[in-house]
């Protein structure tokens, strides 16, 4: 029997990364300048839950490991940053010395190693020192995941710490993924790095890559599909990837179930309402994030902002405006309004790509789901 190469799971790493090689190169570059010494540009990506910033990160441990590049160490956090320098500069050291040296001392339960000092009672000056000399003798790439959980806070410890290194070693990059909200902590944290860095949307895939997301694992075991088919497939998921992998992993197990090497429209029949309760799981999650009135308000603005949205000159002035209007035919309070258009921001419900100044749905089908939702209850 074929085995099923997809494997629909928040972070996981698809079995075919479509869409993405842009910022995969600039990784690969990332990485290539590192060993080389000369100082790359930091990356940032960012986009709504579950377009797969996860799994592109997951794809860049991957480059760093199969090129076995043995003098690059990498810190991943994911969503723990500490919360000042000193903390973070211990926490890297600690990490560092773990990598490097057999274990010779230990601290706090964590074996360490002995060529850089460190102790409980060292100063901040002192971390930062090690520190720096540590990442002379080998770059480190810092990976932050999930950056919408961290804080200003955070942010400006590990800007202002990295900066420090980078100005006396050149050896240091960061790597950032979160949500659409993780740019408001990031701006709020007064650094550059925004400005500085490289950036990537990480948002809903083209038609073509959703075609490839489907096709190549398809192949690699060698099964096809019928052209119909992944037209229909590729039109339902709407760019999303989790959907993606979801059709693909029932469809396999359609064919599976009949023998067949080529995927065709009675097993899309099969797989379509299988798909269908994974979606709704999806959405009803999604709702989860919202009270029950604050969801009719979001049917309304969806009503309200249609135009906008389909000539692609939704602001956020023009979200705020919308939500007002919403909120009065609602009877509800107008000072409810900066409240809601975060949340709308926050949750990726709609987004603006980097770049941009127009506000797009991070997840259209579940902008259908709760309109006939709305609808339903009404
Ligand atoms: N480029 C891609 N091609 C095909 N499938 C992908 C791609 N990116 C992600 N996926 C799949 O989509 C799903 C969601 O990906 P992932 O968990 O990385 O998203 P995320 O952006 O990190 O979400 P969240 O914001 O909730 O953390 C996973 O099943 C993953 O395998
Ligand atoms: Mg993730």
């Amino acid at each position: 029997m074929v085995r099923n190469p997809f494997k629909p799971g928040f972070g996981l790493i698809p079995p075919y990364l479509a869409g993405r090689e842009e910022c995969h190169r600039e990784f690969k570059r990332v990485v290539e300048n590192l060993r080389e010494g000369s100082q790359p540009k930091s990356i940032l990506m960012v986009g709504p839950r579950g377009c797969g910033k996860t799994s592109l990160l997951g794809a860049c441990r991957r480059v760093i490991e199969s090129a076995g590049v043995k003098n690059l160490r990498m810190k991943r956090f994911s969503s723990d940053l500490p919360l000042s320098q000193e903390d973070l500069a211990a926490a890297l050291l600690k990490r560092a010395f773990r990598l490097r040296r057999p274990a010779e001392m230990k601290l706090g339960g964590e074996r360490l190693g002995v060529t850089a000092r460190w102790a409980p009672s060292m100063t901040a000056s002192h971390l930062f020192e090690e520190l720096i000399r540590d990442c002379r003798s080998a770059p480190l790439l810092i990976m932050v995941d999930e950056g919408s959980q961290e804080s200003a806070e955070s942010f400006s410890a590990l800007f202002n710490l990295s900066q420090k290194i980078n100005d006396e070693t050149g050896n240091i990059v960061l790597v950032l993924a979160g949500t659409p909200g993780t740019l408001d902590l990031i701006k709020a944290s007064g650094a550059t790095f925004y400005d500085r860095a490289e950036k990537f949307n990480i948002g809903l895939l083209s038609d073509d890559a959703s075609c490839e997301a489907i096709e190549k694992p398809l192949a690699e075991v060698g099964l096809s599909i019928d052209a119909d088919v992944l037209e229909e497939v590729v039109g339902d998921s709407q760019g999303f990837p989790y959907f993606l992998q979801v059709w693909g992993e029932k469809l396999v197990d359609e064919a599976r179930e009949t023998s067949a090497k080529k995927i065709a429209r009675s097993h899309l029949a099969q797989a379509s309402p299988r798909v269908a309760t994974a979606k709704n799981g999806i959405y009803e999650s999604r709702c989860e994030d919202w009270a029950d009135d604050d969801l009719r308000v979001l049917a309304g603005v969806l009503a309200v902002t249609q135009e906008k949205r389909s000539s692609g000159v939704l602001t956020k002035s023009g979200l705020q405006e919308a939500i007002e209007s919403v909120l009065e035919d609602c009877a509800r309070e107008q000072s409810e309004s900066a409240a809601l258009a975060q949340q709308i921001i926050h949750t990726g419900f709609l987004w603006k790509p980097m770049d941009d100044h127009n506000l797009i749905l991070g997840l259209p089908s579940f902008a259908g789901y709760i309109t006939e939702r709305a609808e339903s209850k009404a």
